[in-house]
């Protein structure tokens, strides 16, 4: 299994990914508001102009049957047009039912071919009854009503109403509630972001005082480390048997701290973006060379050997201090999980095309698949037990390769190779 270039997650790109979710919710939540509002406004206004349709309909059925009921009764229900808008009368003589269409309202004259089919689907009762009835665009209003002549029942009268005025209505006010719509969509963004940008602010403080905090303490702890290893040192080179024995062990943490102090201030340093690169062109076969030398004491404790297969001279473009650490990062690995099963630990060079690529390569207990994707996180360690550690080194080397627009790959196969690969991209001389 191969992992390539692990996200880097240092706090800045997790602010941003907070202050873009919290964008998001109130973006929603006041779209949603907007959304709901808009729907009971036009619930509510629909509601408004059928009653108003409804309103008007019935006064005119009143009206007509005072003035015309007798004389369609009188007529002997025949079919006939009597009016602009009074269209028809009908008489289904079997059932003694007036069927009477009305025509009113914008929208109309419906032809009547158009109009007599819908009757089939309507039930009358014996109240008054409205049913809207959709034909393509045009929806019209279906009213029944019972007749009666001399106090008695003799029928219904349909009356149909051109919801047309309603129609274009709703249309207008969907359109107006785009437009404020749109308005209030723009005025949530800008909420929804001073918002979220008021809510990061105390976050951004307390991560600020936190990161002021490690870069202080490790700055401070560094003085009297180095007066401790410098004493150590001193003290080493006279020190014999037992003695020699605990000054090593001692001054082996000393250097573990000072590593660690590292870590952190460069953490600190990364999630502030206050750090200045220096890059240069310069020739890192030699610091590659001095780091193995570093190593090879603590190797032969491990009981492994270091072995370097480097192109001589080897240019790259990268910040050294930075470079030294990432081999540093490497190495420290190897040695410290490769022991575990392995002996070998091999440091190689390779140049193709425009790239450099550091392989480095052990042959110890390797790293587990399904912890892979992990081990650039921060404070991530896949075996605690195996030596001490607090799962900063990768993550730091993480984000030196995205620095200098490297890549980092590891692939790994557990008790029998495990290899870390860097790959420098070579920019053109004089170009960056
Ligand atoms: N060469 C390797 N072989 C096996 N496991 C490795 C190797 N390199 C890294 N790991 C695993 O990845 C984890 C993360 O490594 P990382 O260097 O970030 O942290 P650490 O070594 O535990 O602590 P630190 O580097 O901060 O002292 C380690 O705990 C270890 O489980
Ligand atoms: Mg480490």
């Amino acid at each position: 299994m191969t992992i390539k270039n692990p996200h880097v997650l240092p706090e800045q790109p997790l602010l941003a990914r907070l202050q873009r979710n919290l964008i998001g919710i109130f973006l929603i939540s006041f779209l949603l508001l907007d959304g709901l509002t808009f729907a009971v406004t036009e619930t509510l206004f629909r509601h408004d102009l059928l009653v108003h349709a409804q309103n008007n309909m019935s006064q005119i059925w009143h009206k007509q049957q005072d003035d015309e009921t007798q004389e369609i009764l009188h007529n002997d229900f025949s079919f006939r047009q009597t009016s602009d808008n009074f269209i028809t009368t009908w008489d289904i003589a079997a059932s003694k039912h007036i069927v009477q269409s009305v025509a009113y309202g914008p929208g109309i004259p419906f032809p009547l071919k158009n109009i007599f089919p819908f009757y089939a689907y309507l039930k009358p009762t014996h109240h008054a009854s409205f049913v809207i009835i959709k034909r393509g665009s045009l929806q019209i209003l279906v009213g029944t009503d019972p007749l009666w002549h001399n106090g008695q029942f003799v029928g219904w009268i349909q009356s149909v109403y051109s919801l047309g005025e309603m129609q274009i209505a709703t249309r207008v006010l969907a359109k107006t509630s785009l437009i404020v719509a749109g308005f209030m969509g723009v005025l949530a963004l800008v909420l929804a972001y001073g918002l979220s940008k008021r809510n990061i602010v105390p976050i951004k403080h307390a991560l600020q005082r936190q990161r002021d905090f490690v870069h202080n303490a490790s700055h401070e702890l560094r003085t009297p480390l180095s007066i401790i290893q410098t004493s150590l040192e001193l003290a080493q080179e006279d020190a014999q048997g037992e003695l020699k024995g605990f000054i090593d062990s001692s001054l082996s943490e000393v250097h573990y701290l000072t590593r660690l102090l590292t870590h952190l201030q460069r953490l600190a340093q990364q999630d502030s973006g206050i750090l200045a690169l220096d890059y240069q062109w310069f020739d890192c076969a030699p610091i590659i060379e001095d780091v193995i030398d570093a190593f090879q004491e603590p190797a032969k404790q491990a009981q492994m050997a270091i072995k370097s297969q480097l192109t001589n001279p080897l240019m790259i473009y990268a910040d050294p201090t930075l470079f030294k650490e990432l081999l540093i990062i490497l190495i420290d690995n190897a040695i410290k999980y490769g022991q575990h099963g392995g002996n070998q630990i091999t440091v190689q060079s390779l140049l193709s095309g425009r790239t450099v690529s550091i392989r480095i390569t052990d042959n110890g207990k390797g790293i587990p698949p399904a912890v892979q994707t992990r081990i650039f996180e921060r404070f991530f360690r896949a075996s605690p037990q195996n030596g001490h550690g607090f799962g900063l080194g990768l993550a730091m080397a993480a984000w030196i390769v995205h620095m200098h627009q490297a890549h980092i790959h590891v692939q790994s196969e557990p008790y029998y190779q495990t290899t870390f690969t860097v790959d420098f991209p070579l920019p053109r001389r004089g170009s960056p």
